[in-house]
Parts: structure tokens; sequence; C-alpha cells
């Protein structure tokens, strides 16, 4: 991955890939179409010293940066030469009446088949930072993911002063297999996946890992300078912290947002999320190691409990052969940690947070476990603990997609039988829900169920984790919004006592909330972007078990309140 070194150029090329910038004649001044195309192709990785066989974006791993401007169009090409269904999500990205771009496996479009193509085209408004792509279709984003970079809209700066140099670092997680492979047989077996040989840093492992030295990537900074590293956690199940020996970081943003800088020695990422930091050249120049590794908060699981490293290296230092400094990571279950920086986000402006609320729900997250079915093979299929198949859900909901539309397309073009309205506003039945769990609580039923919204309606979600199977801090993700964090805490949510801490006046502004492990997350959002919008935890592993819901927020009046007509390419499933 190349580091950018002239960020404010909304000329860039890259080196894969069709790139052409032009002026949008229908646009203001200055904002531009951005033109892409992706090729999803099988690519040879060589990685912790074997080669495999990967689905890729332009046959590399990770994929092309884009870097935009806000206010910025994309049009990104899609053609799948691969053997798998694909789409492409952009993670974050409003998509503000273009539901159809999206991108989400049968909520937003059907699959892109072999040999399929499809345009995504959406305008990015109102934000700045980082955002990321990937692959929305079985474990493909394992491999097909990269950043999406949104510079301050034109004629604008950041609200700080203007970095020096800029780098991105995605945080990845690698396996020697190939991943569709991994959840196939974890679907199979009914137990959990195979975890993980490697976690990444722009798709490097780095020192600590056989076969990887030579090639550890390496980010340049040099004495006096401020460098913006703009971080993302890419990996598939696995929240992760994030530390660089003897440097501090100011935390400037989150998921295209900012946020009141606060400085801190450690970042925690869960899947999803975008921090961006900055770090200044103030050390003895010299070679200091970046290194992440894994935020483990479910006790008894298995785990890679390996570290990735990359080099900050000092420009005057880019010949020394002395080993770098490795820096102290927090514990892997160091949750007070966790805690302390995820209570430290204020947004940057007052919010725009809504006082009032029309809806008020309650949404237990959580994992469970399923009874062997009679028609199983017990010995091969249910090999869960105690001969049962791994679950998930929301209220009690285990999210299944549909496979003949997408759901956007059955609700738009009113097709029955595809979902059904009924989402449950609060758990069905009320228990202690971080106590000590009757086992007759982790059995969910099976369903493809949307809670409706009226445009404009002022929700409120209680996201409550529960200790099925096992507490866990769950990365909540909502597609199509960006939502408030007001509150967050452990145990139980208490209405009466908890809606005290609520933060009204500056709250940070994410798209994904990491719900902490046994405790519950306060989220409000207006809804403004009328379509389909899947919510999921984004630990691949438990969307793949059912950890999903989808709100369906309707049309408002007038055209401008309305989701636009779909693309004429769009995929649909027959
Ligand atoms: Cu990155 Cu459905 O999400």
């Amino acid at each position: 991955m190349e580091l950018l070194k002239h960020p404010h150029h909304s000329l860039f090329i890259f080196v894969f890939g069709l790139v052409l910038v032009f002026p949008s004649a229908l646009s203001w001044k200055d904002a531009v179409t951005h033109v892409h195309q992706f090729v999803i192709q099988e690519a040879s990785v060589k990685r912790l010293c074997k080669t495999q066989h990967v689905m890729t974006v332009n046959g590399m791993y990770p994929g092309p940066t884009l870097e935009i401007k806000n206010g910025d169009t994309l049009s990104v090409k899609v053609i799948n030469k691969g053997k798998y269904n694909v789409t492409i999500h952009w993670h974050g990205v409003r998509q503000m009446r273009t539901g159809w771009a999206d991108g989400p496996e049968f909520v937003t479009q059907c699959p892109i088949r072999p040999g399929g193509s499809y345009t995504y085209r959406f305008t990015v408004r109102g934000q700045e930072g980082t955002l990321w792509w990937h692959a929305h279709s079985s474990w493909l984003r394992a491999t097909v993911y990269g950043a999406l970079l949104i510079q301050p809209r034109e004629g604008t700066n950041f609200p700080f002063a203007k970095p020096d140099r800029q780098s991105t670092l995605l945080l990845g997680e690698w396996w020697n297999a190939n991943p569709v492979d991994v959840v196939r047989e974890a679907t199979r077996t009914g137990a959990a996946p195979n975890i993980s040989d490697a976690y990444t840093i722009n798709g490097q492992p780095g020192d600590l890992y056989n076969c990887s030295t030579q090639d550890t990537v390496v980010v340049p900074i040099s004495s006096g300078e401020t460098n913006l590293l703009r971080v993302v956690n890419s990996a598939m199940n696995q929240p992760l912290f994030f530390t660089i020996a003897n440097h501090k970081f100011t935390v400037v943003g989150a998921d295209a947002s900012y946020v009141k800088p606060f400085t801190t020695s450690v970042l925690m990422l869960g899947p999803g999320q975008t921090t961006d930091v900055l770090i200044s050249g103030d050390q003895p120049a010299g070679r200091y190691f970046m290194a992440a590794r894994a935020y483990q908060s479910a006790q008894n699981a298995p785990f890679d409990n390996t570290t990735t490293t990359a080099i900050l290296e000092y420009k005057s230092a880019a010949c020394s052969s002395a080993n770098p400094i490795m820096p102290r990571l927090p514990a892997f279950n160091d949750t007070p940690t966790v805690t302390a920086f995820s209570t430290s986000f204020r947004s940057r402006e007052r919010a725009l947070v809504p006082a009032q609320i029309d809806e008020s729900l309650f949404f237990t997250v959580g994992l469970g476990l399923n009874n062997c079915p009679p028609n199983f093979n017990a010995s091969q299929q249910c090999q869960g603990p105690n001969g049962t198949r791994f679950t998930a859900s929301m209220n009690n909901v285990s999210f299944s997609l549909p496979s003949n539309f997408s759901l956007l397309q059955a609700h738009i073009q009113g097709i029955r039988g595809v979902f059904t309205s009924d989402f449950p506003a609060a758990p069905p039945r009320v228990f202690d829900y971080t106590g000590n769990v009757s086992r007759s609580l982790w059995q969910p039923a099976t369903g493809t169920k949307l809670y409706r919204l009226k445009y404009g309606s002022r929700v409120q979600v209680v996201l409550q984790d529960t200790s099925i199977v096992t507490p866990e801090n769950h990365p909540i993700h909502l597609h199509g919004y960006d939502f408030y964090i007001i509150a967050e805490g452990f145990g139980n949510y208490n209405p009466k006592t908890d809606s005290s801490k609520f933060n009204l006046v500056d709250p940070p502004l994410r798209n994904t909330a990491a719900v902490p492990v046994g405790g519950w997350a306060v989220i409000r959002f207006v809804a403004d972007n009328p379509g389909v919008w899947l919510m999921h935890c984004h630990l691949d592993v438990h969307i793949t078990w059912g950890l999903a819901m989808a709100f369906l927020v309707e049309d408002g009046v007038g055209k401008l309140e309305a989701i636009e007509p779909p693309p004429e390419d769009l995929p649909i499933c027959s």
C-alpha cells in the first residue's frame, strides 16, 4: 500500500485500475466524480510461508485506496471475474437516497454473479475522515477491502493544524486457508470457525511471524512533523488494541466525523470502526514498532493471540539496523482500558442529537445455541458445545437473509412473502440479560423481520449485550446512518437511573458502536434516509449466525424525501 504524500491533490492516479477524474457538469464548482473500475479476481498471495489463492480487487491485497473530498461523487464499476457471488459495501457512507448503492447482499441488491457487473454511484456529503469499503458476501471481505479517505471539502481545512503527512493503516486478519472455506466448514459443522493465523497491517503480518520480516510495512516520519494516521479495523472477527512504542496519539476523528481531541497511548477498534489520530515526530530519531493484537472480551473462547507489527521509522534512521522498540500492549481482557478509551469520545461541534424521541427501542444482542435438529447428523453437523449448533440473535430473532429478492427490491416493488415487518421493539421476554440466563432462553427463533420507521422519526435504541453462551463486546454497525452514542454502561440497562447519564450535548457520531461486554449502549438517530438498512454485529462470525436485523425507513413526502429509483444495471436474483 502506498502512503499518501500529497493528500490535498484531488487529481490522483492509482497504479492499478482505471481512474478518471472529471468535473461533473451538474454539481457545484470543484465537486468531482471519481470513476474507478474494480475487477474482482483471484490472485496468489504468499503470507506466513504459504501461498493462498484469494479474491482481490484488481489483484491487490488489500485493495485500492480511494481518496476523495467531502462533496465528491464516486462511480465504481465492479466487474466480477471471480468464482463467487460478490457485492461491495461502502462502510459508513450515508448513501442518502441512494440505498441501491449500499451493497449488503440480499439486503439492497442481489449479488453480482460471476461474469456480471454493477456500477455503484453515490455522493459523499458531510462526512470527513476515514471510511472503508469491503465485500459484503460470505467471508470475501477477509481479502476484498480497502480504505476510503475523505479529505476536507474543497476550499476548507481540517479543524486542526494541517498534518505534514497522512498514512493509512488497515488492520486485517489472515487465514492459511480460503476464508470462504473457513465459514462454509463452520456452517456445516455448527461449531465456531477456525481462528485466524495472523493479524495484518496493510496486508502484512510483520516481524513477529514466520517468513514475514522482509515485507513489514514501514511508516515514515520526520523529526518535528505531524503525521495523521488513519486506523481502520478491517479484521473479520476481532476487536483490536493498537499502539506505538513511545508515541502518544491525539485522537481527532472516528468513523468520518471529527471529535474533540484527546490523547491516549492505546486505541481499541471493533471491526468496522475507524480512528484518525495525530502523532508527532517528537522522539529520538529511530525505529518504533506499531502493534495490534486482540481485545478478547469473551471468556473461554479460542482466539488468535498473535501480534501484528509495522515500523514507524524516522527518516534519519532509515538505514539503522537496530531492532525497533516494542510497545507494551494491554492484556487481552483489559476492559477498563477499553472503557476509558471509548468514553473519551465527544463530538467536536455541538451535536444535533434529538432531545425528544418517537421510537424507543430496546434490542438484546448476543449468542445462542440451537439444539441439534432431528434431521441432522449430530456427530458431523452439531459440533457446537454439547452437541448444539451456534447461533446469534437480536431480540431473540436470528436473522435470515432472503435468497429470491433483495429486501429493498421487495419493499419498493411491494413483493410479499420476502420479509415481515414485525421485528419486536423489545425482547419478547424480559430476563436478567447479563445474569445467569436460563438454558430455556438460549435458542432463538429464525426470521426475516424488519422494523418499520416513519420518515423523520427520532429513534433511540438501547443495545443490550446478553450473557447467553458468553458476554462479549459486540461492534454493532448500522448501514445508511451515523448515530450518536449518548451513553454506555455495564450490567442491565436501567431506564430509571441510566437516562441521567445521557450526553445530549456532545456525544460522538459513529456508524459502529462497540457495545460493552456484559453491558449496554444507547444510540439515537433521525430516520431521514429512506430505504432498507441492515444493523448487525460486525464480527462476521456473528452475522453468519444471525446477529442482525434491518430497519425499513419509509419515504417521506415529496421527491427529496424518497429513495431514488433503482439503477438500470442493479443485479436481480433470477
Ligand atoms: Cu462494514 Cu454490513 O458492514
